[in-house]
């Protein structure tokens, strides 16, 4: 097989105590609050200066179950709103993206498009917005609702809700606010276009209160790996984050995902794909695998049936940790490619529901490698070169302490291998992920009368 070299992209999926399960228990956690302002400015300055194109923070609207057992063992009950967080976090950095989660089933798409521009404006061009359809009941409870809508349902409207906030986003051409003081002009007429949008969930009129921002559209991510998902991505999405857990469905998703691109008339260049990586790194193996063991003892097996049944989707409801999965299991409402995932690999390797626990506690069934930084550069090299991942979303299984051993060693691996740049690329997001600048709308929309409010109704397919 051909293989491939060229700079991978790395992003930091931000959970502040860490992505293990039990991280917030370890020694060498901080006793600080998890709302502590400053440990996110640490972890965030620190991806600024070693080379992480962006941060992500991903977003539920509550508490995703009332299992009280789990919940309170849970670090993840207080969090900050993404957005606010990340427009905080913004002038302590000065080149890595900022990504945040938003609902499309949960949001109007004028207040999102209002806030990304936003974000994009105040951060000069390093906005990222990773949508999502929301995959759990409890956040509709929180949202005037008994359940969620429907998986195709959520997925629908997700499709129409981009192409009216990328349609918002083009409210104005570059250069429209010409603040002309001597004629008394403040923009200039024929620089606006009303989207003038109806459609099956959503009127929205236009324009956007805010001009065309550094990036003319943040970076879109989309992160549901269902057939669903994967369309949506096809469509609309610069990026996709998602969870495989071995290299030849990595290389499956990957090759469908990229073909299904020409369906929208997109080449595979428009569309970087980054799974998930859980990396425990030590000096040796035998350091790795201890760090990894001192984290997996913490897991209180109270957390184990709630936490398998709420994130793959599984109704475990009668049986105890130690059974097996069910032989029949019901479709989901919530995130099927997880569901899938989770039950492919129970009965592939014959887990009982402690075993799935411990096995997913951590990567959540994203990639996990416990090894030295040659072990996991030699992984995320072969991923890369084998057409399995364009780079990774960096999940540390314990912050900040896994993130400086992957600064300290696997960057400096990766780059030795001509993976990674030795110089921290610059300029907007979508400049430091190669990805296009779209155009604005000033070649499609000429107005010649000037005087008329130019409303534009447009619906992408
Ligand atoms: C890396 C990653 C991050 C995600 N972040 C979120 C999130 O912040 N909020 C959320 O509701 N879903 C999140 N998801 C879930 C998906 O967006 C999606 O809603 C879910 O997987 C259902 O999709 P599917 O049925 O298409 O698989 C994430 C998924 C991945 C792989």
């Amino acid at each position: 097989m051909a293989k491939r070299t060229r700079h991978i992209k790395l992003g930091l999926f931000l959970i502040v105590d860490g992505s293990h399960e039990a991280a917030w228990r370890h020694p060498d956690a901080t006793s600080a609050r998890g709302m502590a302002f400053k440990r996110y400015v640490d972890v965030v300055t620190t991806a600024d200066r070693n080379f992480f194109d962006f941060v992500f923070l991903a977003d539920t609207l509550g508490i995703t179950s009332d299992n009280l057992p789990m919940i309170s063992r849970n670090a993840r009950s207080e969090c900050y709103d993404p957005i606010v967080l990340l427009s905080a976090l913004a002038p302590f950095t000065q080149a890595v993206g900022l990504v945040a989660t938003a609902s499309t089933s949960y949001n109007d798409p004028y207040q999102v498009a209002r806030r990304f521009a936003s974000l994009d404006h105040l951060s000069d061009g390093r906005a990222g917005w990773n949508v999502v359809t929301s995959a759990n009941r409890f956040e509709a409870l929180n949202l005037s609702s008994d359940d969620l809508p429907p998986h195709e349902a959520r997925y629908r409207r997700a499709r129409e809700f981009v192409s009216v906030v990328k349609g918002l986003w083009d409210s104005w051409d570059d250069h429209a606010f010409v603040r002309d003081k001597e004629s008394g002009l403040y923009f200039e007429p024929s620089k606006m276009h009303v989207l003038d949008h109806r459609g099956e969930f959503f009127s929205v009129r236009g324009p956007l209160n805010i001009p065309r921002s550094p990036q003319g559209h943040p970076v879109i991510v989309q992160a549901g790996s269902s057939e669903d998902g994967q369309d949506l991505a096809a469509a609309t999405a610069d990026v996709v984050f998602t969870a495989q857990d071995n290299l030849a469905d990595a290389r499956d998703f990957y090759a469908k995902l990229k073909a299904r691109l020409q369906r929208y008339d997109r080449g595979e260049e428009d569309l970087i794909i980054m799974p998930g990586i859980f990396p425990v790194v030590g000096r040796t193996q035998g350091e790795a695998e201890d760090r990894f063991e001192s984290l997996q003892s913490l897991l209180h097996p109270d957390v184990g049936i709630p936490f398998i049944s709420r994130l793959g989707g599984l109704d475990l409801s009668g049986l105890a940790l130690d059974d097996m999965l069910p032989s029949v299991i019901d479709a989901t409402n919530s995130s099927k490619s997880r569901q899938k995932l989770f039950v492919a690999t129970a009965r592939r390797d014959s887990l009982t529901i402690r075993q799935m626990f411990m096995r997913f506690a951590g990567a959540r069934g994203h990639l996990q490698v416990v090894g030295t930084a040659a072990t996991i550069a030699d992984c995320i090299e072969e991923w890369v070169s084998t057409r399995a991942a364009d780079g990774f979303n960096v999940m540390p299984p314990l912050l900040p302490s896994s993130m400086n051993d992957f600064k300290d060693l696997v960057i400096p691996e990766l780059q030795r291998r001509g993976l990674l740049s030795s110089a921290i690329r610059t300029g907007t997001l979508r400049e430091k992920l190669g990805l296009r600048h779209p155009p604005d709308m000033s070649h499609v929309y000429a107005s010649d009368r000037p005087d008329e409010l130019p409303l534009h109704s447009r619906i992408e397919p």
